[in-house]
């Protein structure tokens, strides 16, 4: 990755990669890490490595026999100053990977600035070193191109965005850490209060709050990049630490916010990827998504769609399939393309087991034949009129395979959802080196939780919901849609917002449908309720993760990988041991007191 030349304060010092071809016979002090070393007996090789890139510097005995010595000493991750003379390599021994692979430095003197112990693991070697270590010698993994390169364009990334939203007119504003809980649905990270003795602050799931009040403060126009604070179950896309880009505008309508939005990542494309990104993005409907992709965060870059077959199935001589559509359920497919010449009978079976982790009852199959019939798994139980049906309406062709799922609507789309990225996942029908952006919207306002067994905010509870549905918050709200957008990159959902409630009325009612008593309301929230009452003007914003953002970017599996100082699975970070025990009296002053014996 380029990185940006820079004014040395020393003049003695120069970077490795500020050596060129044309410098043959100068001379020159580098300093850095001394990435490998090859000893050839009368001759010693050192790949030099600074912030810049790498130079190889060979130390010959016959050129300067104090200097040979010294470099008899070194071992890999010194830090090493070293000043010779730039020659050419001899024939044969170039490398045109490097960009000084041209050159090498012919040492005169060296000096050894520091020691380094025997390295855990080899740096920029991948291999068989575990995260757990890597992540507890961060500094040494922070020294490999792969993870310096992340971290530049990070920087480069967040730069681009400041300078693009400065230019529109934005403020970066801070908002607190040290508050109250956030409606975003995680659970907090609590901090206990010494001065307010058995109160605590809350670390905020996101500034939703803070940047509405900014709002009916009169700053039309608020972003920043700011880390939040979740305390959930963590994945690869996940930290419990994270960090977004945050904005929030007074006066607009969702259109405003998503074409802001759409120019923001052209120029994030164009600058840092060279990508020129098509605009307007898609725009798929929440319903369309989840019943064709299986998911509210499709990933378009593949077909394998979901189809519906309940129209064909519901006279069907296949009880499951008649049974599941008259209690209510529904009968969809996906079809495999050339899928018959990839699976065999046994990861057929494989493919059962799998849908039965994502909470499928069993996976119907037919393949489609030579002569386009239907052939195997579930075929001998469907009519022929049926099969003739189905081809045609999934699009089939000879030499295919089709899924079927006969459960609840949102069961067998879900299913489908997953099995769909696993086939794609595994057979690699994903083309590389693609991105897909899209907007979801039409968002229902509410869902029915079966975990917490009552109607809950899909998005959050200050969200809008559509100016067409208002009426239905009486007749039917779990019908209702909201005034939300998420925007999704090759199926990861990247960030997500809406138009937000400033009529205290209408926030009231929303309240009273999620059951969320006057107090509670008040005891959470009191502080937004009344800032809405002073004339707060129509508001709307949206958020991105940046670290999700960074590593669909980068085409990384993980955002840990994008992070400077990430936390494992288990939310701890091996390098500082943090979280760790505290002394008693601490938490004594803290008015605390641990019911457990700590783990
Ligand atoms: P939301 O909760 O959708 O919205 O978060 C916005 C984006 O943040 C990213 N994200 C995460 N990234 C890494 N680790 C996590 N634990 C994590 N959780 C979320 C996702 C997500 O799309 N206040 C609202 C925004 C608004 O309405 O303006 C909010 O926080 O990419």
């Amino acid at each position: 990755m380029e990185t940006a030349a820079y004014k040395l304060k020393s003049p003695l010092r120069t970077l490795c990669e500020n050596v060129k071809d044309s410098d043959i016979g100068k001379e020159f002090t580098l300093k850095g890490w001394v990435m490998r070393y090859r000893d050839h007996g009368g001759l010693i090789f050192i790949d030099l490595r600074d912030y810049s890139g790498i130079m190889q510097v060979v130390f010959d005995e016959n050129l300067d026999k104090e200097s040979f010595k010294t470099a008899k000493k070194i071992k890999n991750e010194y830090v090493v100053s070293i000043t010779g003379t730039v020659g050419k390599r001899p024939e044969g021994t170039e490398n045109t990977e490097l960009k000084t692979g041209m050159i090498e430095i012919s040492a005169m003197r060296i000096q050894i600035i520091n020691a380094s112990k025997t390295l855990p693991f080899q740096i920029d070697e991948e291999a068989d070193v575990n995260e757990f270590t890597r992540l507890k010698y961060r500094y040494l993994d922070l020294r490999s191109k792969r993870l310096k390169d992340n971290l530049i364009f990070r920087s480069k990334f967040n730069h681009i965005i400041r300078r693009f939203l400065d230019d529109k007119g934005f403020l970066d504003i801070e908002t607190p850490f040290l508050t109250k809980s956030t409606p975003e649905g995680s659970r907090d990270f609590l901090v206990p209060s010494r001065l307010n003795r058995g109160h605590f602050f809350a670390l905020p799931q996101s500034p939703q709050l803070f940047k509405q009040i900014l709002m009916v403060g009169g700053f039309e126009k608020y972003y920043q990049i700011v880390r939040c604070f979740r305390d959930e179950d963590l994945r690869a896309d996940r930290q419990p630490e994270f960090t977004q880009l945050d904005m929030e505008m007074s006066f607009v309508e969702m259109e405003d916010i998503m074409s802001l939005t759409e120019e923001l990542f052209k120029t994030i494309f164009e600058s840092l990827l060279g990508i020129k990104l098509d605009l307007p993005f898609k725009v798929i409907d929440y319903d369309d998504a989840v019943n064709i992709y299986g998911s509210d965060k499709p990933d378009t870059r593949f077909e394998l769609l979901i189809t519906s077959l309940s129209d064909i199935f519901s006279n069907s001589s296949m009880n499951l399939f008649k049974n599941t559509i008259s209690n209510g359920g529904t009968i969809k497919a996906i079809c495999f393309q050339g899928g018959s010449n990839i699976l065999s009978r046994k990861d057929i079976d494989e493919l059962l087991a799998v849908t039965k982790d994502f909470g499928a009852k069993g996976l119907a199959w037919t393949k489609v034949a030579d002569n386009s019939a239907l052939e195997g798994g579930i075929s001998k139980f469907i009519s022929e009129n049926e099969k003739i049906s189905v081809i045609e309406k999934i699009g089939a062709k000879s030499g295919d395979i089709i899924f079927y799922q006969a459960d609840e609507k949102k069961t067998a789309n879900m299913v489908l959802g997953r099995l769909r990225l696993y086939l794609a996942k595994k057979y690699k029908l994903i083309p590389e080196n693609r991105f897909e952006l899209l907007w979801v919207v039409d968002f229902p306002l509410f869902e029915y939780s079966e975990e917490e067994k009552k109607t809950v905010a899909v998005h959050h509870p200050f969200t809008a919901p559509a100016e067409k549905d208002l009426e239905m918050l009486e007749s039917n709200p779990l019908s209702a849609k909201s005034d939300s957008y998420d925007l999704v990159l090759n199926g990861e959902e990247i960030g997500g917002g809406s138009i937000r409630i400033h009529n205290p009325k209408l926030q009231s009612k929303i309240f009273d449908i999620l059951a969320i008593s006057h107090e509670e309301a008040r005891l959470k929230f009191g502080f937004l309720l009344d800032a809405l009452s002073f004339g707060a003007p129509p508001h709307g914003g949206i958020a991105f993760g940046i670290d999700r953002i960074l590593m669909l970017l980068r085409n990384e599996n993980s955002i840990r990988d994008v992070i400077a100082f990430p936390k494992t699975q288990k939310a701890y970070c091996p390098l500082s041991d943090a979280p760790s025990a505290v002394k008693d009296k601490q938490i004594k002053e803290l008015g605390i007191r641990l019911s457990d014996t700590r783990i």
